[in-house]
């Protein structure tokens, strides 16, 4: 589980090295751009230049991930991007280098993100073959380790884990549809319930017609779903019943990793419609 401790270990290691950064990129998955936001951020970097990265794209419903990029426009550089696919050095080069602001040639960026978001595929594109790791500098923790990608852009190796606000029983249900919560760690059946009937009800019935053989758009509840999904994948325990754990967990992993469609979360007029909105956010209700 996310112990305080972790979260208090990961927001000192991110306040020592903030003071030498230039810009702070906010790693987010694209489906839930405000659900993977730590409401830590605002307190944490208010003094520093964020760039919104939504990665994870090709996850996302593409129609909604321009919605969020014209959101987040008002107030901070956002783009989307698939780190799966791009070159990130050349991505950054031509995406986000030419974006940050500070004195001196060479930029300084650190890279925060929730769990699973695609902090260590960056980094690891980042580094390439190209790029230098030069070591500690004085004064910063010990261990960590600077990414020279070029004259222009270092990066800090230990990208900051920050996590977002679990007591709403919506946004852990989004962070499970998007793999950012690890399955051992739910209810399986309760994040089924809830991711599925969010689905059928965003998308419509006919959401899931290529996933099972069933009569094209008819309504089934979440529990016949699994029944099915059991049928057609031979989940069957032994004594001949269905086995609607293996079925449930198959599903969800499935649906993280895009296998049945690209869906996003949440919208930007979810959140601003949510009356407590800001409070939610700042992690007071
Ligand atoms: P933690 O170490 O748990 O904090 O994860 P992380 O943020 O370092 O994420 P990581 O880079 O390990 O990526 C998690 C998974 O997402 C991996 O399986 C990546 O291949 C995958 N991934 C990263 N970026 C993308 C993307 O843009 N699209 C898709 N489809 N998958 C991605």
């Amino acid at each position: 589980m996310w112990y305080p401790g972790h979260i208090e270990k990961a927001k000192n290691r991110i306040r020592k090295n903030l003071k030498i950064v230039d810009a702070v990129v906010e790693l987010l998955d694209a489906r839930i751009p405000f659900s993977s936001r730590a409401y830590e951020y605002d307190e944490l970097f208010q003094n520093k230049q964020r760039i919104l990265v939504l990665n994870k794209e090709d996850l996302a419903d593409p129609a909604i991930t321009s919605q969020w990029i014209k959101f987040y426009k008002k107030d901070h550089d956002v783009i989307s991007a698939n780190l799966k696919r791009s070159d990130a050095s050349s991505f950054l080069k031509r995406k986000i280098l030419p974006k940050i602001k500070g004195k001196f040639i060479e930029k300084k960026i650190m890279i925060v993100g929730v769990p699973n978001v695609g902090k260590s595929t960056l980094i690891n594109r980042i580094k390439g073959k190209k790029s230098l790791a030069v070591g500690n500098r004085p004064g910063i923790t010990r261990g960590i380790q600077w990414i020279k990608v070029n004259e222009q852009l270092s990066v800090l190796d230990t990208p900051g884990i920050l996590y977002t606000r679990l007591h709403s029983p919506n946004i852990k249900m989004k962070l499970i549809a998007t793999g950012c919560l690890p399955l051992e760690q739910v209810d399986l059946f309760d994040a089924m319930k809830k991711i599925y009937s969010f689905l059928i009800t965003r998308y419509g019935e006919n959401v899931f017609d290529n996933v099972l053989k069933k009569q094209k758009g008819e309504h089934v509840d979440y529990v016949t779903f699994l029944e099915f999904y059991s049928k057609e994948k031979s989940f069957i325990k032994r004594g001949q019943e269905y086995d609607y754990e293996r079925a449930a967990a198959h599903f969800l992993i499935n649906l993280t990793k895009g296998n049945f469609g690209r869906f996003s979360y949440e919208t930007p007029d979810d959140i601003e419609s949510l009356n407590n909105g800001e409070a939610a956010y700042n992690g007071k209700s």
